[in-house]
């Protein structure tokens, strides 16, 4: 059960987001598949919660309005992006309310829900509560002007909702007032023990050591616990006979519960029974997220499935921010670049090619830049990727008549010996780093391996040595036979980052039939055997040049990038 967090409805998508989490988790499922496990890998807009309110306020639509315009183009840029969801769906379907509801009904009657007084935000001009990016002010803790009261962009802390200095009504402008309000409180900290056990005991390779030694620290801290209730809001009613006419639940309540609707909705589409995935303890869930939400994910978001009695999930990929070449990327003062400036601009597994080598499953930040990316692209995927294959496959068809040569039976030459070793350590190599999610190495390795490649092929020289009598003609035909048998299984392993230039590739290779090859079995196995007609080879990737790359450099100081 892969996920993805659920991005907000208010905006398009950026280069963070798809760094961060989305390619990641699409990688990573696409490798699973290629391994033949049974995915489902969901996603939706998260709908609710001030963060639609406010900004559907700003463009004069209703918050529902709103977000259904900004789900169809999230919808539309992840299909360009080839991101294979099963479902991308909304936290506002029927299927959340209901799960919203179950979840907080479970932790009421257990008594993980208490009420409690508590002072908010009230606009005596507006008549009207106002909770979260309804206020704004002076964060407490740097000083930062024009913050939200609930968290500082400037200085990343989160801020409880009373503490904000000098706040002003987002709506009128004047300042609020404290109003007393009755809410609802989630029990998080008897759950200390329960979360610190888990955590202790997670596997390195599926929980991010870093992450784990810092949401420990949290715990150890003291967690408090969590106001689940907001007024005046746009989001699920409150279940409780106790709550106000005017009571909703807190965005994060229900937000993470839309990865379980998500999954009921496709599974009514398809026949299957959710339940498989989200309630079976032998179901791997295994969510990928950016480093902002890790006290979310994993103290929030597992405490709500024990106290539902869930399992609880097993993975987590968790990535960094994404800087624009070395500065903070920040909407305000128009640093970002959207996924749909770039895909407008280059095929989809360019973006992706450069963006995976960001995203190590680490929460240390990364840097964009356009000249990088144009560097990645030609020295990586077309001199180094790009050439081999084509060099090989042009060699097969000038000199071979475009059949996989017979390679010699006892290998004799240290160099083809040592290849052949190469190719067939490459799988269990990759499986290791895919699992790990740690796609700057999966990348790393597919440049070196090719570089390998290339070396190998260089040293053997067949274009002499087919000259050579005899034995000078059987080693290059063992070269032709190790190479292309290499470039195949690179194609596989290319194939959760690259779709669809591996998918040309393998075309290349056999034809039109290269769907039948998608499988990781397939790799390490000298699979190309001689005789296979090798299709017609064409160049795979073009290179970037200097002038278009400063047309996006110009764009980025123009602000004509978002
Ligand atoms: O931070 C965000 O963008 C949230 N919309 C993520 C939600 S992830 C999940 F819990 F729904
Ligand atoms: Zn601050």
């Amino acid at each position: 059960m892969v996920t993805a967090a659920l991005p907000y409805a208010n905006n398009d998508l950026h280069l963070g987001h798809v760094t961060s989490t989305y390619i990641p988790a699409d990688a990573y499922s696409r490798f699973r598949r290629l391994k033949g496990d049974d995915i489902l890998f969901v996603c939706g807009s998260d709908i609710h919660g001030t963060p639609i309110e406010v900004s559907a306020l700003a463009k004069e639509r209703t918050p529902a309005e709103h977000a259904d315009y900004y789900r169809s183009r999230q919808v539309e840029d992840f299909k360009r992006l080839d991101v294979a969801f099963d479902n991308f769906y909304y936290t506002g379907g029927e299927e959340n309310r209901i799960l919203t509801e179950e979840f907080l009904n479970a932790a009421y009657e257990k008594n993980y829900i208490y009420l409690r007084e508590v002072e908010q935000w009230y606009c005596d001009k507006d008549k009207r509560f106002l909770p979260d990016r309804f206020v704004k002010g002076v964060c407490p803790f740097c000083g930062a002007l024009d913050q939200y009261s609930d968290v500082c962009e400037s200085c990343g802390r989160v801020i409880e909702a009373d503490r904000i200095i000098r706040p002003h009504c987002i709506l009128c402008g004047s300042a609020p007032i404290k109003k007393k309000a009755r809410h609802f409180f989630f029990k998080l900290s008897a759950l200390s023990k329960d979360l610190s056990d888990w955590l202790s005991k997670s596997d390195d390779r599926d929980f991010p050591k870093g992450v784990v030694h810092y949401v420990l620290n949290w715990i150890q801290g003291g967690l408090a616990d969590w106001d689940i209730t907001r007024e005046d809001y746009w989001g699920f009613k409150l279940p409780f006979k106790e709550a106000a006419p005017n009571q909703y639940a807190y965005v994060w309540w229900d937000a993470p519960i839309g990865y379980i609707a998500s999954t009921v909705n496709i599974c009514q589409k398809r026949g299957l029974d959710w339940e498989h995935y989200w309630k079976n303890y032998d179901s791997k869930i295994v969510h990928f997220i950016g480093k902002d939400i890790i006290y979310h994910h994993l103290l929030f978001w597992p405490a709500m499935l024990a106290v539902a009695g869930y399992p609880l999930p097993k993975k987590y990929s968790v990535n960094g921010y994404l800087t624009l070449e070395s500065k903070k990327m920040s909407k305000s003062r128009n640093w970002q670049i959207s996924l749909r400036y770039i895909l407008d601009r280059y095929p989809s597994d360019y973006i992706r090619f450069y963006l995976a080598s960001k995203a190590a499953n680490s929460i240390s930040d990364s840097d964009f830049s356009w000249k990088e990316f144009q560097g990645r692209i030609n020295t990586g995927l077309a001199d180094t990727v790009g050439n081999l294959a084509n060099r090989v496959l042009r060699f097969i068809c000038d000199t071979f008549k475009g059949e996989v040569p017979e390679p010699e039976v006892n290998l004799r030459i240290k160099e083809d010996k040592d290849f052949k070793e190469f190719v067939s350590k490459l799988p269990s190599d990759f499986e290791e780093l895919y699992n790990l999610v740690n796609l700057t190495r999966v990348v790393g390795k597919i440049v070196d391996s090719f570089g390998d490649g290339n070396k190998y092929f260089n040293v053997k020289e067949p274009w002499k040595r087919i000259k050579a009598g005899k034995e000078g003609e059987a080693s290059s035909r063992t070269t032709l036979y190790l190479t292309v048998n290499f470039i195949h299984d690179a194609a596989i392993y290319m194939y959760p980052i690259t779709p669809n230039l591996s998918t040309q590739l393998l075309n290349q290779i056999f034809g039109s039939d290269s769907k039948l090859h998608l499988s990781w079995d397939a790799t390490g196995k000298f699979q190309v055997k001689p005789g296979t007609r090798v299709g017609k080879p064409k160049p795979l990737v073009e290179k970037i040049s200097d002038d278009e790359i400063k047309k996006d450099i110009d764009a980025l100081e123009k602000e004509t990038v978002q």
